[in-house]
C-alpha cells in the first residue's frame, strides 16, 4: 500500500479515489466544505469511513 502522504494513496477505497485527485479538486475548486468535496470527487459517498481523512486534507491544504 502506498504511503498515506503520497498522491497515489487511495484515500477512499470504496470509490477508488486517490489523495492526489482529492488534493487537486480542493485546490482547483477552492473547496472548504466536506459535502462539496464528496460531490465533486465522489469520495466519501459510500461507507463514509474516509470522511474524517477527507476533512483533515481540506484543513491541511487550505488551513496553512
Ligand atoms: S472509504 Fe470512502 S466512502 Fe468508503
Amino acid at each position: 500500500m502506498a504511503d498515506r502522504t503520497s498522491r497515489e494513496y487511495v484515500i477512499c477505497p470504496c470509490r477508488g479515489v486517490t489523495r492526489g485527485e482529492v488534493e487537486d479538486a480542493i485546490r482547483k475548486n477552492r473547496i472548504t466544505d466536506l459535502k462539496v468535496l464528496c460531490q465533486t470527487t465522489n469520495a466519501g459517498t459510500k461507507c463514509g469511513g474516509c470522511r474524517e481523512d477527507l476533512e483533515k486534507l481540506i484543513h491541511e491544504i487550505l488551513g496553512n
